[in-house]
C-alpha cells in the first residue's frame, strides 16, 4: 500500500452556524463533528495527520489531542491556503494525501478506503469525491467536458447559470499525490468571487500540466453533507441517528419509535433491551442485556448493566447494577451506585450515595452524601441532610435497617445494622445495633377539642 497522509481542513469560523461554538466542535450525535472526521480519518491508517486549525485552535486541539499534528492558519484566506500550511510537515514526502473538511461528519471509512482505492487504480495525481445532489446549491460543481473527463470544480458563487445546473457536487474530500500537490499549491491565487484561495482550482492546475484527475462518485449524497449552518447540522444529526438506531435493531435492540429515539455516538446497547420513544442515551453510557428503559428517560455517562428497568427517569454519571429498577421520575445524580436488585421508586433523588442490594427506596425521598447496607427499607419522604450551607456531610446505615417515613438523618451520623427508626424521626446522634430511635413530640389527644372547630360547625 502506498503510504497514506490525510489533512484535516478545520481553521474556519463558520459564520453560517451564528455561534460562539466553532463551527467543527458542534455535535452531532453527541461528538463534535471534528471527533467524527478524525476517528474516520485514522481508521484509514494514514502514517501522518496534520489538522489544520486556526479559530478556535486551541479547543480543536484539545478535542483532538495527540492523534494529530497542527498547522496554525492564523487568517482564513481559504481552503487552499489552509492546505498550504501543512508544507512544513509534509512537504516533498511520497504517498497519497486525503484532504477532508471539518464539517462533512458523515462520512463513511469504506468510502474514504474506496477513494483512496480509486485514485490508486486510475494513477491519477488527483481524485475528487464527488454526489449526485437533488440540490446541488452551495457546493461547488463538478465540470465534465463532452466526454466525461472532469475539467474543474466552480464554486456556487463563481457559476454561470450552466454551470449552477450541474448536480455533480464537490464533496470537498479528496485523494492527491502528495509531491504535486504541493507543487500546485504555489500557483493558487484569489481571483474569484470570494477573494479567497482555493483548493477547488488545484484540479485546473493540475489539469493544464497535463496531470491526471479522476471523480470517485458516491452512491450515497446524504454521507456527502457539509454542514455550514444549523439547518444542515439537524439534517447531519438526523442521519445519523438514523444510521446508530438501524445497527442497534441490527443487533437485537427493540427500539418502540426509532424516529424519536435518540442514542449518542458511541453508546453501547445489550441485545434485548427494549426502548421506548423519547428516550435520551448520551455520552459513554452502556445499557445492559434485557433491560427495559421507558419514555423519556435521559441518561447520561452511565452503566446499567442487565435486566434493568428504567421508568422515565434522568440518570447522570451513575451505576444501576444487575437486575435493579428506578423510577419513574427518579433522578439519579453523578456518582449513585444502585446495586443489584435495590429499587428506587417515584419522586426520588439519590447524589453520591450508594444503595446496598435489596434496599428499597420507594418514594419521595432524598439520598445524599450517604452509604447504604443491604436490604434495607427506607420509608416515604426520608431526607438524608447532608448540606449545612457550607460542607457536606456523610452519612451510614448498616443492614437490614427500617428507617420510618419522614425521618431525617443529619449527618455526619452513623446508623448501625439492625436498627429501627421511627417515623418522624430526626436522627443526629449515633444508632447502636438493635436500637430504636424515636425522636418526636408526645402526642396529645384534648377530648371533645373537634367540636369547637369551624369544620365540624
Ligand atoms: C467547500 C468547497 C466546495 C465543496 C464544499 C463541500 C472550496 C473553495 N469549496 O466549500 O467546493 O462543495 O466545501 O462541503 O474548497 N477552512 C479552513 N480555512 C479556510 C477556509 C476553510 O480551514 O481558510 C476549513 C473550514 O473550517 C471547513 C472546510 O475548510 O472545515 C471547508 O470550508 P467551508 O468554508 O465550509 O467551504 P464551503 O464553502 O463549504
Ligand atoms: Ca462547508
Amino acid at each position: 500500500m502506498t503510504t497514506r497522509f490525510a489533512i484535516i481542513l478545520a481553521a474556519g469560523k463558520g459564520t453560517r452556524m451564528k455561534s460562539k461554538l466553532y463551527k467543527v466542535l458542534h455535535p452531532v450525535c453527541g461528538k463534535p463533528m471534528v471527533e467524527h472526521i478524525m476517528n474516520r480519518v485514522m481508521e484509514t491508517q494514514p502514517q501522518e495527520i496534520v489538522t489544520v486549525v486556526g479559530h478556535g485552535a486551541d479547543k480543536v486541539k484539545e478535542q483532538l489531542g495527540e492523534r494529530s499534528q497542527y498547522a496554525l492558519q492564523a487568517e482564513q484566506l481559504g481552503t487552499g491556503h489552509a492546505v498550504l500550511q501543512v508544507e512544513p510537515f509534509l512537504k516533498g514526502k511520497k504517498g497519497t494525501t486525503l484532504v477532508i473538511s471539518g464539517d462533512t461528519p458523515l462520512l463513511t471509512t469504506e468510502t474514504l478506503n474506496n477513494l483512496f482505492e480509486y485514485h490508486q487504480g486510475k494513477n491519477a495525481s488527483a481524485t475528487i469525491l464527488t454526489a449526485k445532489a437533488d440540490d446541488p446549491t452551495g457546493y461547488g460543481r463538478i465540470i465534465r467536458d463532452h466526454v466525461g473527463i472532469v475539467e474543474k470544480i466552480v464554486e456556487q458563487k463563481d457559476a454561470n447559470p450552466e454551470e449552477a445546473k450541474v448536480t455533480e457536487i464537490n464533496t470537498g474530500t479528496y485523494c492527491f499525490d502528495n509531491e504535486l500537490l504541493f507543487e500546485a499549491l504555489s500557483h493558487l491565487d484569489t481571483d474569484n468571487a470570494q477573494g479567497e484561495y482555493y483548493l477547488t482550482d488545484i484540479i485546473e492546475i493540475l489539469k493544464a500540466n497535463g496531470k491526471t484527475v479522476a471523480a470517485y462518485q458516491t452512491e450515497d449524497f446524504e454521507e456527502s453533507l457539509g454542514v455550514n449552518d444549523r439547518v444542515a447540522l439537524a439534517q447531519a444529526n438526523q442521519i445519523m441517528r438514523k444510521r446508530i438506531n438501524h445497527q442497534h435493531m441490527v443487533n437485537g435492540v427493540s427500539l418502540i419509535d426509532p424516529a424519536a429515539t435518540y442514542i449518542d455516538a458511541g453508546v453501547k446497547i445489550g441485545a434485548e433491551t427494549v426502548i421506548e420513544p423519547g428516550v435520551y442515551l448520551k455520552g459513554a453510557t452502556v445499557i445492559g442485556e434485557e433491560c427495559v428503559i421507558t419514555a423519556q428517560s435521559q441518561i447520561v455517562d452511565s452503566v446499567i448493566e442487565d435486566g434493568v428497568v428504567v421508568k422515565s427517569s434522568v440518570i447522570e454519571e451513575s451505576l444501576v447494577k444487575k437486575g435493579a429498577d428506578v423510577g419513574p421520575f427518579a433522578h439519579l445524580r453523578p456518582k449513585a451506585e444502585i446495586h443489584e436488585n435495590a429499587h428506587i421508586g417515584n419522586f426520588v433523588e439519590v447524589k453520591n450515595a450508594q444503595i446496598g442490594e435489596g434496599t428499597k427506596v420507594g418514594h419521595l425521598t432524598y439520598v445524599g452524601d450517604a452509604t447504604l447496607g443491604k436490604e434495607i427499607n427506607v420509608g416515604c419522604g426520608v431526607v438524608f441532610v447532608n448540606y449545612d450551607g457550607k460542607q457536606k456531610y456523610h452519612t451510614t446505615v448498616g443492614d437490614h435497617s427500617f428507617i420510618g417515613s419522614n425521618a431525617n438523618l443529619v449527618g455526619p451520623v452513623n446508623v448501625a445494622q439492625n436498627t429501627s427508626i421511627a417515623a418522624g424521626t430526626t436522627v443526629t446522634q449515633d444508632i447502636p445495633e438493635y436500637a430504636m430511635a424515636i425522636g418526636r413530640v408526645r402526642q396529645e389527644n384534648k377530648e371533645n377539642y373537634a367540636k369547637k372547630l369551624p369544620f365540624l360547625n
